[in-house]
This record gives structure tokens, C-alpha cells and sequence, in this order.
């Protein structure tokens, strides 16, 4: 396993996405992901599986220290109150003392970032996360939680595959030494029919999914999280640390970037930045 670092936060390079995994099909997915040797799972309150989660994680007998576990509290819930009190209760949903990182789901407009940043401090003092982060976060409002606001969060994790090109975000996070966690890694799940991918992919015998995850942690400080309900997918996505592509083959996909963001609801993103 390869780990991207940030103020003292190790992270498994690549982490299990759960987002849409539910019920048996959550549990199980995590529990194949974990023997197969993945150490990072992320999920969110909004996700409703963190109950399935905690007890995959407990029932793999994977120790608890040995597993990343990151949750996130959603808009709408960051005023200070509602941040301990969701806290609490995704701690008891994971069936853990603690979380490894604990995120804000997507910036707010109405919920005022400074008691939301000092609500998250606390939960850390407290030792109900190691570590505190955002995400879905702007240049701006990355700019605005460090330095107007001194927030110790070591990442972002925010939509970046080989479609979107992420550099303004990119920069900002080199500039403070930050990990950015990539979610819809795959593009969900685009990149599978990607003909240039795939081209690339043969000269390695890797696939187009296991290229783009490749050109993803080839890149410093970059963290994926891709989902997957099948035990030969989550197999594959993690059949990725014994190749490493070539500069002329990374140059290729590196042209590739572009504007194509498939998670943007309406009313709710922030004003991103240009790709
Ligand atoms: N912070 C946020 O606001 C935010 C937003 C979106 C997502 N996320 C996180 O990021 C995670 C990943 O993003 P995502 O779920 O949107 O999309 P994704 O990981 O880019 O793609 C998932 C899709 O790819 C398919 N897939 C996975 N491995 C494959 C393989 N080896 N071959 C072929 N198909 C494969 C999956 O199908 P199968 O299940 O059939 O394998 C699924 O349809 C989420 O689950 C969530 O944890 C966070």
C-alpha cells in the first residue's frame, strides 16, 4: 500500500468509496475490500451505511487501528450543536470510539465556516477523529478556512479523474502541503470504455480503470476512493501498486483534463473554480 501524508495524517493511498452501497451489499463490499487489503474506507452520515460499515470493519477482525475510516457531516447540520450531536451519532452508527478523519461535506452558504471549523477542533480535542478535513471545498474557501480561520485540516476531497482537471485546487493544496482526496475516481465508472486508456493500459496488461487510478496516485499527494459493489472489480481497482506509467503515457491522459464534472447539484455546489 502506498500512503500520501499531511501534518501527521497517513493515508492508504487508496481508500473503498461507499457512496450508494446500502445495507447487505455495503457490508459485504467492505468486508471483501478489507480482506483483499484495502485500510481506507470513506462514508458520510448521508450515505446511511455506517452501521454496515462499523460492523464489517469489527467483523473482519482487521484491528481498528489498522483501518482509516473517514465520515463526513453534511450541510445543514454545522452549526456547532448539530456537529457534536452528528458526531456522536456516527460514532455510534460505526460502532467506534473514533474516527480517523472527519470531513464537511460540502460548504455552506448559510452555516457560518468559522463555528463549523471550531466545532470540528473540539470533536478532535476530544478524540472523536484524529484529524479534520472538507470537502468539495474552492480555492477560495480553502483560502478562507487556513488562513482567515487557522483550520488544522490536512485534505480536500473533491471530484478529479482524468475528465476534470482540477489544477487551480491542485495548486492551492501544494501550496499548504495537502492531501487531495480524489471521489468519482473512475468517473463512475466512464473510464472503463476509454479507448486511449485501454491503448495504454495493454502495454502494461492493466485496464483503463486501473490506469486511471494509476495516473491519480502517480500524482503527489493524491488519495482515490473509488466505490465498487463486485469483489473482481474491488480486486482489480486494488491490483495497482506494481506498475507505475511511463512520462509519455501520463503526458497523454494529462491532455486529456478538461471541465466534465459529474457531481454538481444545483442550488448546493459552491461556485467552483475553472478547470
Ligand atoms: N465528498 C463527496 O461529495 C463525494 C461525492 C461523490 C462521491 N464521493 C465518494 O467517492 C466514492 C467514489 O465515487 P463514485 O461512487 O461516485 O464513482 P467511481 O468510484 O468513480 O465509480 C464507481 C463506478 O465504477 C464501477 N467500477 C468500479 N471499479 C470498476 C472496475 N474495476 N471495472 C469496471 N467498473 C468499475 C462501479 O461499478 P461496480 O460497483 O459494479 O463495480 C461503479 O459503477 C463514493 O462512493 C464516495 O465514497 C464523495
Amino acid at each position: 500500500m502506498q500512503f500520501v501524508s499531511a501534518k501527521g495524517a497517513h493515508l492508504p493511498a487508496l481508500g473503498l468509496g461507499t457512496w450508494s452501497l446500502s445495507g447487505r451489499a455495503c457490508y459485504e463490499s467492505v468486508r471483501a475490500a478489507l480482506d483483499i487489503g484495502y485500510r481506507h474506507i470513506d462514508t458520510a452520515e448521508l450515505y446511511g451505511n455506517e452501521a454496515e460499515i462499523g460492523a464489517a470493519v469489527r467483523d473482519s477482525r482487521v484491528p481498528r487501528g489498522e483501518v482509516f475510516v473517514t465520515t463526513k457531516v453534511p450541510m445543514g447540520e454545522l452549526r456547532a450543536p448539530q456537529v457534536r450531536r452528528n458526531v456522536e451519532q456516527s460514532l455510534k452508527r460505526l460502532a467506534t470510539d473514533y474516527v480517523d478523519l472527519l470531513l464537511i461535506h460540502w460548504p455552506s452558504r448559510s452555516e457560518p465556516l468559522a463555528e463549523t471549523l471550531g466545532a470540528f477542533a473540539e470533536a478532535k480535542a476530544k478524540g472523536q477523529t484524529r484529524f479534520i478535513g472538507v470537502s468539495n471545498f474552492t480555492v477560495a474557501l480553502l483560502h478562507e478556512a487556513i488562513a482567515k480561520h487557522g483550520a488544522d485540516i490536512v485534505c480536500n476531497q473533491v471530484e478529479y479523474h482524468p475528465y476534470l482537471s482540477q489544477r487551480p485546487v491542485l495548486a492551492a493544496l501544494a501550496q499548504y502541503e495537502l492531501v487531495l482526496t480524489a471521489y468519482s475516481p473512475l468517473a463512475r465508472g466512464r473510464v472503463v470504455a476509454d479507448r486511449d486508456l485501454a491503448r495504454i493500459g495493454k502495454a502494461y496488461g492493466k485496464t483503463p480503470s486501473q490506469v486511471a487510478l494509476r495516473w491519480l496516485l502517480d500524482q503527489p499527494n493524491v488519495a482515490a476512493v473509488p466505490k465498487s459493489a463486485s469483489r473482481i472489480h474491488l480486486a482489480a481497482d486494488f491490483a495497482i501498486f506494481d506498475f507505475t506509467l511511463s512520462a509519455a503515457d501520463r503526458a497523454i491522459i494529462d491532455a486529456k483534463r478538461g471541465a466534465t464534472r459529474l457531481v454538481d447539484p444545483a442550488g448546493w455546489a459552491p461556485d467552483w473554480d475553472p478547470a
